[in-house]
Parts: C-alpha cells; structure tokens; sequence
C-alpha cells in the first residue's frame, strides 16, 4: 500500500462535516443474504442472522443498520462513523422505534479499538473513499474483530474496469464551468450529460465513456460528492486487495451477491474454459475482472483458520429460503424444476422455506416425486437458479401479505423515517423514497387511522395519487404490514 499521507484525511472529514451524506440501506448488505452467501462458500458456522452481532464501520445515520436491527430483535448491532450529526440521527431513530439491540458509537476508525468480537462486519463504502492510513486501519480491523467464524462485507472499486472513470473524473470537473469549455455545462453532471452525448457509443470505447457519464448522471449531486467526486476515490486491483487481506489472516470466501460471482458479460463457454482456475480462486477472479470490467465489489472474506465445511449439499440448499429473484430465467425442460419454479412464483413476493416448497412439489407429483433424486436434482437447479438471479435465497422465510388491512401500518421504524422524510426501507431492504407529501401520509399509518379514512386525506391533499394502487405497491413491498 502506498505511502500514508496524514493530511488526506482533513477533505475527507470536512466533506462529511459541510454535507449531508443521503440515506442509503444496502441490500447487498443484508445479513439474511449474506448468511446464504457465506455458507455456499463452505463457511459452515456463521452464526444465523436471527442470534448474532453486528457491526458496521461507517454506519452514517443508521439507514442500513437500523432495519436489521429492528428485524432482528434477539441480536446486537453496533454502528460506528466519525460523524456526531450522523450518529446523534441515529441515536433518535433507535430511540423513536425503540430498539433496545443496537447502539451507535462516535468515532474514528484511526483509532478505535474493538471491545468485542462480531459475527457480520459490513464495511460499505469506506475502503476506495478513504485515505490510505485508515484504509490500512480497517483492514488490520477486519483481521482483529471478525469471531472465529465470522464474515465480512467489504464494498471496494476495482481495477482495470474503474480506470477509465478514475481518468475521466479529473476532466470533468476541470470543464464544468470553465469559460474556454462553454456550452458544456457548469456542473459536473452537465458536463457528463454533454459528454455522454457526444460520445455517441459506436464504438466499445465510446460505449464505455457514454456508460460512465451516465451513471454520474443517475447518481446525481446528492451522490457523486461521496462516490466519483469524492476528495479520496481509489481503486484496487482484486489480486492486491486479497493480498492485503491475506496478510491480516483473512480468506476470500466469494462475492456477497450470489450472482456477482459470475459477472455479467462471460459467456457459459467462457467459463467451461476458466474451471480449471478454480485451483487458484484469486487468479481466477481477477481474470473475470479483467474480461467483465468489472469495477467494483462487494467481497466476503473469513479468517483463514474458520471452520470450512462443504458448501452446496442438497442439505444446506434445504436450509435456506426461497422467492424469486430479480432476473427472468428461460423456461427449463425438467417437469419437476417447472413445477418448483410455479410454487416460487406462487408464494410471490414471500419467501418460502426451501424445505416446504419441496414437500410442496413432493405432494403435487404424488408417485412421481423420488425423493433422493428429485431432491438433489432441486437443490442443484436452486444453486444455479440463485447464482444466475432467478431464485433470491434467505436465511429464513419472508412473509408479506401482500394486500391491504383495514388499518394499514408501517414498522416503528419506518413511521420515524416518514416522518423524518427519510427513504422508508422495504422487507428486502431496499430504500424507497416518496415525494415529501406522500411520505407524510404515510407517517400517519400507525395503525389508528382506517383505510378508507386515509384514502380520503389522500384524495383531499393528492389527488393525483392514485392512493388504492400506492397502497398495494407498498403492501407488496413489505413497507405497509
Ligand atoms: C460514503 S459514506 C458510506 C456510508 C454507508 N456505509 C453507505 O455505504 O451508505 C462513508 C461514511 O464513513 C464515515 N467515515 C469516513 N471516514 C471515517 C473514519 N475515519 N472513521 C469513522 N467513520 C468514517 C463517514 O462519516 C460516512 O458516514
């Protein structure tokens, strides 16, 4: 690691002090996924995310750590940032939803030490925006505080895929507002507008530089401060980042989404060829950076001395549950799979324990169903199925009703977040932000007020929202109970 230069760390500090850093919860994160992830990849022991403690470096104002909290009532959570406005936050929404499992300490990663081991360490964007002392830090951290069969998550940009957007950002910022540039914009994002749109796409290259320039523009003012533009954004290469890890006495267990272990854009032949580099997982992935250009991670790692047992047996398949997952999968020709996949789709949006759903296919086949067989055939197809994200897999089931109640309720939690005007946070916890006057009406969702009188609020101060449809995406989300 380079050399470390102590006055990098003031921009950092400052950037965090001036401006307010959006409320993000990361579902990449979740410990209920993250559980799965760990224990396909042979770590066996991981404490269930229903009795285990947490912690999150860089936890800013709770948003991801505070759900989980609230969902997991039995385990601890600890958050830590540097920032006092960003913990007091989220002391008062853990204080507002009353979970009594979660504390947030002020502090600063440079020099905190750790009074405890935890089983889930989630490091999300810190390591590429940080300068190189207290990346140095957090990972002799990840060496010290993980339990002896604990995982962390740590979310870092990598190279060759961020080397373009690392050359493109010092050109941006020197054209917004700059008089010899006119007409290309005063802004960052006016100048990856223009630039996105005079790069055309034709070619591979100019595809890439039309890409970047509009995620800058997805990611917007309230963002790019913190990610492309922020005073510290590095990039790693994964070879290197595995090395400094191996150093600290960690082992790379894989990525924390199931599907990011096979990155888009590799064909199956492609990796038909590259198996025999799984005797060398690092090569092996540092190969599929270079040919997906890929540019970012977020990794699993262990400690080199945890307990490994073997990952993908139809009896651990049969621990986890499942739903479907984000990505549509082609029609398969195996009647047992197809009827599998009906049952998945059924209990949509809930989660179902893998268990059930083939006692479930057992039943329906009646004298066809061969339970060695079948089963094994099952759990094989689900391991795939979820590596290519047709099936999202969780360490326990997730029931959502689905429609409305009479008196339609939100958590404790998200009350306070609608009320606060923060992104409420959904049962796969993915943040959901709603115009200002929405998010207030659903600070009134406590419970008390029926539906048909809320309904006529709606009518009365939106009546542009088409409130029986809002209610049902939010009662398919999970949000509304
Ligand atoms: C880019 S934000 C990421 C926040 C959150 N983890 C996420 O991914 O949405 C970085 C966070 O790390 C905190 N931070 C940066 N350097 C730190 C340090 N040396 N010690 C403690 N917190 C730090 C900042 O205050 C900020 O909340």
């Amino acid at each position: 690691m380079p050399a470390m230069d102590a006055t990098m760390n003031d921009p950092v500090r400052e950037l965090y002090s001036e401006r307010r850093y959006p409320d993000l919860s990361h579902p990449v994160t979740d410990i209920s996924r993250l559980w799965v992830s760990a224990r396909v990849a042979g770590l066996g022991r991981l404490a269930e995310p229903s009795h285990c403690r947490v912690l999150e470096f860089g936890c800013a104002a709770g948003q991801n750590l505070l759900p989980m909290a609230e969902r997991y009532p039995q385990s601890d959570f600890t958050g830590l940032d540097f920032s006092d406005t960003a913990i007091r936050k989220a002391r008062q929404a853990s204080y507002e939803a009353q979970l009594q499992n979660v504390r947030f300490e002020a502090a600063d990663l440079e020099h905190w030490r750790p009074s405890h081991p935890c089983d889930y360490l989630i490091v999300h964007g810190i390591f590429s925006w940080v300068p190189d002392s207290v990346k140095t830090r957090v990972l002799d951290l990840c060496g010290q505080v993980l339990s002896d069969n604990g995982v962390v998550c740590i979310s870092y940009n990598t190279l060759p895929g961020w080397s373009l957007r690392r050359d493109l950002v010092p050109l941006v910022k020197a054209l917004a507002g700059n008089p010899v540039a006119a007409g290309l914009g005063d802004t960052v994002e006016s100048v990856a507008a223009s630039l996105a749109e005079m790069a055309g796409g034709t070619t591979a290259h100019t595809a890439n530089v039309q890409a970047i320039c509009r995620d800058m523009m997805r990611k917007g003012p309230t963002v790019l401060p913190f990610d492309d533009f922020a005073p510290v954004c590095d990039a790693v290469y994964f070879t290197e980042f595995a090395k400094w890890a191996a150093e600290r006495g960690l082992r790379y267990l894989g990525e924390a989404r199931l599907q990011d272990n096979l990155p888009d854009g590799i064909s199956p032949e492609a990796y038909h060829k590259l198996a025999p580099l799984a005797a060398d997982p690092v090569l092996l992935q540092q190969t599929l950076d270079l040919l997906s250009g890929r540019t970012h991670r977020n990794s699993l790692f262990c400690r080199v001395d945890a307990a490994m047992e073997e990952g993908v047996t139809t009896a651990v398949v049969m621990h986890f549950a499942a739903g479907p997952g984000p990505v549509e999968l082609p029609p398969v020709d195996n009647p047992v799979v197809s009827l599998f996949r009906q049952l998945v789709a059924d209990a949509s949006p809930s989660c179902v324990p893998v268990q059930a759903l083939m006692e479930r296919t057992a039943e329906r086949l009646g004298g066809g169903w061969e339970p060695a067989v079948h089963s094994r055939e099952l759990a094989k197809w689900i391991y795939q199925a979820a590596r290519l994200g047709g099936i999202e897999l969780r360490a326990e089931p997730l029931s959502i009703r689905g429609q409305t109640m009479p008196t339609p309720r939100l958590s404790p939690l998200n009350l306070h977040f609608a009320g606060q005007g923060r992104p409420v946070v959904d049962a796969r916890h993915f943040p959901c932000r709603y115009p200002d006057g929405h998010q207030g009406l659903m600070a009134k969702m406590d419970g008390t007020l029926s539906y048909e009188d809320l309904a006529e609020q709606a009518h009365a101060d939106f009546p542009e929202l088409d409130f029986h449809r809002w209610v049902a995406h939010l009662a398919e989300r999970g949000i509304v109970l």
